[in-house]
């Protein structure tokens, strides 16, 4: 398994990391049996495994019950599990012992959240308590309300200078990598190059050191419309979909269950069933 050290040297040695979400047993089974760097039990979980229209809804209770399966499928990977809205926003206290509970009760590695500026000192915190910290800086969905949208963040170079700045002081408070979401190709290079921990894009083009995407999106899994920056390499919906459907006529037209499906009595104690 990967250590946070590793993902510094793998910077240094200009070795791409590949991250990707999991969220359960299987999927996290399947990203490890896929050779994932890590594994992020994104709170995307909100959207693309309960249902909701954003990641706010989403808990620590919510995230503690998925990153738990997630352990269990996949024991050799180090994983990052998403601290929730507002669970790093009250005071220090409260930020160590949600993220508390997330490593002890999930063996989980490591911990992502969201921002910069006020949420500086909840980074530097936890880092100190000994547990590891990813940034997320960009597009913050958590913040999905204060910034308008899900937009592109960072075009504008006043805004692009904050993301740099923003960026340094991330990996000053301990930060050992930060997520960039949603910012043009030119400043991810830019902010990759003024630090040395690695960077991992999602919407964020190739200078960076390495990519994340959601599962779901990657293979086409219950979703209806991916954004721009995704590229799906499959998709099982439509499979799934058909596969149940044949389920479900077979059963309409008798097709299902055949006898190779089905236990039989021995004829000796059928004659007993009849008496
Ligand atoms: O929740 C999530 O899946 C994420 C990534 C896409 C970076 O935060
Ligand atoms: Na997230």
């Amino acid at each position: 398994m990967k250590q946070t050290t590793d993902f510094l040297k793998m910077k240094k040695n200009n070795e791409k990391i590949a991250m990707l979400t999991a969220y359960d047993y299987p999927s996290a089974k399947q990203a490890e049996e896929a050779n994932v760097d890590v594994i992020l039990v994104g709170d995307s979980l909100g959207m693309v495994v309960l249902g909701y229209e954003s990641t706010i809804p989403v808990t620590v209770d919510d995230m503690i019950h998925h990153a738990k399966a997630v352990r269990r499928g996949a024991k050799n990977t180090f994983i990052v599990v998403d601290m929730p809205f507002l669970s790093y926003h009250l005071s220090i206290k409260d930020t160590l012992l949600a993220a508390g509970r997330i490593i002890q009760e999930t063996g989980a590695h490591a911990v992502k959240l969201e921002g910069a500026d006020d949420v500086l000192e909840h980074i530097k915190a936890l880092t100190k308590a000994g547990i590891p910290v990813v940034a997320h800086l960009g597009l913050t969905p958590q913040s999905v309300n204060v910034l308008g949208g899900y937009k592109v963040q960072g075009k504008q170079a006043q805004a692009a200078l904050k993301l740099i700045d923003d960026a340094k002081r991330c990996e000053e408070a301990g930060a050992f990598s930060i997520v960039l979401e949603c910012v043009p190709k030119q400043l991810s290079l830019e902010i990759s190059n003024a630090i040395s921990i690695p960077t991992i894009g999602i919407g964020a083009g190739i200078n960076v050191d390495g990519q994340v995407l959601v599962y779901h999106d990657i293979i086409g899994y219950g979703v209806d419309r991916v954004p721009k920056f995704v590229k799906q390499y499959h998709n099982i919906h439509t499979q799934i979909v058909e596969g149940i459907q044949s389920y479900v006529t077979e059963v309409k037209t008798l097709a299902f269950p055949e006898d190779q499906h089905s236990f039989t009595m021995k004829e000796e104690e059928l004659k007993g069933l009849y008496g």
